[in-house]
């Protein structure tokens, strides 16, 4: 078959120019407002690459090959689990882009829940390993980077956590302030320290995170900050390189099934578009089901795909103690209603009891995640439960923070397992031994 792209290395050079197109109503733009939303009709926006977009499987197999060389190579660029792959990424020129070696994030087999549940091929692509402790690193590390091209001395979140200790850190990286809103009582105190170590100014707010997001609105208007919440389309392109990771760790045979959390909701349609573009340029043949688990609290939409099939947001008041993903009013919700859509995926919520148990089951198998997290394995046993995930089929839990974010939330659940405070006496530690020993 003729080739559509007689001059790879010339579409190399110039892959990352990049538009930006409303999910919506699918005005195509160079620029967008403060909040990235179209001029049209006030939806979000995704990039796009005409350059590439329609290369096929050509430039595809190239694109493998130079993925491949640089993992060899000692550029900070190279040794980035995203900017490795700067060709399907916005073009930034090298001396602005922020990295510490984002991504490289392992992908692990379990093996107590894969007999269980039936399903020899699970997997869990840890995001929890990046520099700060989240997915969030890989997305900031694009989003920051932009924003330093574009001149911006200032950058500003909103968020439940992870995100303001990522932009704190790339920002002090990158000689950039950074302002984080959050709300009050509500983020763990991990996460709060390391948005005050990496010298973030930190406002907590008397309101929950869907509160802090309205109120950056204001800021974002008022002051000449750049925004780096997951609204940020360039956000999303530093997140949709996990599928280009775990794809190359997987030999490129996409698993049936991908799970990831769902909160804000923007990183469900990461991955997806990341499994778009590899089936575009030829490199998967299949798309896997991305499937999106909520907690049972905080499920606006587990809700709006049951009762209006993802036609209209159905907002909520959120509660759940994972954190991370407490959160009524995503604002990404209608670019996952789409990736679910387009992949056949589920999505499922699950109780409070079912994430902590999850949780125990995978630290168990010494894999430890915040709460957030574990919703993904709970929300897979009832998949598997519904017939929706089959015995046999692979699937790949995306694991999104560290355990040691939330030491609390471990801590009110195992306290009871720690033994003592006793004797510091030889002779009282071995009789406790000796009762663990004969429990045996
Ligand atoms: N898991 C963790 C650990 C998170 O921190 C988040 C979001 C999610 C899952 C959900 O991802 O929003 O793309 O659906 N945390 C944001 C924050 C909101 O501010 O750190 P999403």
């Amino acid at each position: 078959m003729k080739t559509t792209l007689p001059n790879p290395a010339g579409i190399i050079s110039s892959a990352g120019a990049h538009a930006l197109r409303c999910v919506h109503c699918g005005v195509v733009q160079a620029t967008t407002d403060r909040m990235f939303r179209c001029h049209e009709c006030s939806e979000l926006v995704e990039v796009i690459y005409p350059e590439w977009s329609g290369a096929g499987r050509e430039f595809g197999l190239r694109l493998k090959e130079i993925w491949r060389e640089r993992k060899a190579s000692t550029l900070p660029e190279d040794q980035s689990g995203v900017w490795r792959f700067r060709e399907l990424l916005p073009q930034v020129d090298g001396k602005h882009i922020v990295t510490m070696c984002e991504g490289n994030t392992p992908l692990l087999r379990l093996t107590a829940a894969a007999r269980a549940l039936g399903l020899p091929n699970l997997m869990v692509k840890h995001q929890g390993m990046n520099p700060t402790g989240s997915f969030k690193d890989t997305g900031i590390s694009a989003a920051i980077s932009v924003a330093r091209s574009q001149g911006f001395s200032i950058v500003c979140c909103a968020s439940t956590g992870n995100t303001s200790a990522s932009v704190a850190a790339y920002a002090a990286r990158a000689g950039i302030k950074s302002i984080v809103l959050l709300p009050a009582g509500q983020v763990t105190s991990g996460k709060l320290a390391q948005a005050l170590e990496y010298g973030a100014h930190v406002l907590q707010l008397h309101t929950d995170f869907d509160g802090c997001l309205t109120v950056l609105h204001e800021v974002v208007n008022k002051f000449p900050a750049y925004l780096l919440n997951s609204l940020n389309p360039y956000r999303l392109e530093g997140q949709k390189t996990v599928a280009f990771e775990m794809m190359e760790q997987l030999d490129w045979q996409a698993p049936d099934h991908v799970i990831v959390p769902g909160g804000n909701l923007a990183n469900s349609s990461a991955l997806g578009k990341g499994f778009l573009e590899l089936q575009q340029l030829g490199l998967i043949r299949s798309l896997p089901k991305i499937s999106i688990i909520q907690a049972a609290g905080a499920n606006p939409l587990v809700r709006t795909m049951r009762e209006n099939g993802g036609t209209e947001l159905i907002r909520v008041n959120a509660e759940t103690r994972a954190t991370a993903i407490r959160i009524g009013n995503p604002a990404s919700w209608r670019k996952a209603a789409t990736i679910l859509k387009t992949t056949g995926g589920a999505c499922e919520d699950v109780t409070e009891k079912e994430i902590a148990q999850a949780k125990a089951e995978l630290g168990a198998e010494g894999v430890g995640c915040e709460p957030a997290s574990a919703a993904t394995l709970a929300g897979l046993k009832k998949l598997v439960h519904a017939g929706f995930v089959k015995a046999g089929e692979s699937a790949v839990l995306v694991l999104t923070g560290h355990m040691l974010k939330d030491v609390d939330y471990m801590l009110s659940d195992q306290v009871k397992r720690v033994y003592g405070p006793m004797d510091a006496a030889p002779a009282t530690v071995i009789k406790t031994l000796e009762t663990i020993y004969a429990g045996n």
